[in-house]
């Protein structure tokens, strides 16, 4: 598969719904997002985020619609397809997602894996050029010097660095991130994403990220779309909104309990850490 980003669409979603039984996970939804955008999806939990994300790779074939992504039909997508597809795209999870028991620089070498011919074990197993390619990734994220110790000696902020060093190994044009700071304490997950918001404008990525952190949304994307139930409910560039107004999606049936971090404070206010906005 070539990347076709022509027309200057990395991601094109036309009348796409996802049932699950009953329950209708996205729901008739458009979507169009420009080559080099950040954006990030928000909504509760349950509002359909992760399946928006996972119907951009193929992980979550669709019920209905059309799915677009850097010119390749995912719905009719099919495995070498699927795969080239996925080599371009890279996908950071709310998890992590490393090899807790091998080091670092092997869980970084492994983001490779779909650029070489054979399955690799240890760190010696890859050619010399990716592990130099490898290491200069985990300088980019900081970690250099965390190279050679095991991925579960690190904190959650410094896995989901080496899961972002481990993307980039991939060459990804395009980035999907699915809650990944859902895990991290505030001060970490300012960190990660200014990280992360950092790579991907020195790179030129187009980034999809979840978020349910609206002050962590406002630093970092260039849109913001809202979800709930399935249906895009909001879709406004960054510059153009505030937290108050971002919590509006969050506001469910009178009488309905909300999340404690999600309540609306009274006076708008945007919490940025230091550092967040904009290039480091
Ligand atoms: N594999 C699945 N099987 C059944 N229901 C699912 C599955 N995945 C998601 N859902 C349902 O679809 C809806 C949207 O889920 P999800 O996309 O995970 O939302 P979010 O990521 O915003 O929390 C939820 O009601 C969820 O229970
Ligand atoms: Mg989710």
């Amino acid at each position: 598969m070539s990347v076709n980003q022509s027309g200057g669409t990395a991601v094109h979603i036309k009348g796409l719904t996802k049932s699950f039984g009953s329950t209708t996970a996205l729901d008739n939804l458009d979507l169009d997002v420009p080559v080099g955008q950040m954006l990030v999806v928000l909504g509760l939990s349950g509002s359909g985020k992760s399946t928006l994300l996972r119907s951009l790779n193929g992980l979550v074939p669709p019920s209905a619609g059309q799915v677009e992504v850097l010119g390749c039909d995912v719905v009719a997508a099919r495995g070498k397809e699927l795969r080239e597809l996925r080599h371009h795209v890279g996908f950071i999870f709310q998890q992590f997602g490393l090899v807790g028991r091998v080091t670092v620089l092997e869980n970084v070498l492994s983001g490779a894996l779909g650029r070489i011919r054979f399955p690799r074990f240890g760190v010696l197993a890859y050619p010399k050029r990716l592990r130099l390619e490898a290491m200069e990734n985990l300088e980019r994220v900081g970690l250099g010097e965390k190279a050679f110790q095991r991925a579960d000696t690190l904190s959650g902020g410094q896995q989901q660095r080496v899961a972002i060093a481990r993307t980039l190994m991939q060459r990804p044009v395009m980035v999907l991130a699915d809650e990944p700071v859902a895990s991290l304490d505030p001060e970490s997950s300012a960190s990660v994403m200014n990280l992360l918001l950092r790579i991907c404008q020195e790179d030129h990525l187009t980034v999809i990220s979840s978020l349910h952190q609206v002050e962590l949304a406002l630093g970092w994307a260039d849109r913001m779309v809202g979800l709930r139930d399935g249906k895009i409910v909001l879709d406004t560039p960054a510059s153009e909104t505030n937290q108050a107004t971002l919590m509006e999606i969050y506001r469910r049936g009178v009488g309905e309990v909300e999340p404690a971090s999600m309540t609306v404070n009274s006076a708008p206010k945007v919490l940025v850490a230091p550092g967040l906005v904009g290039p480091a």
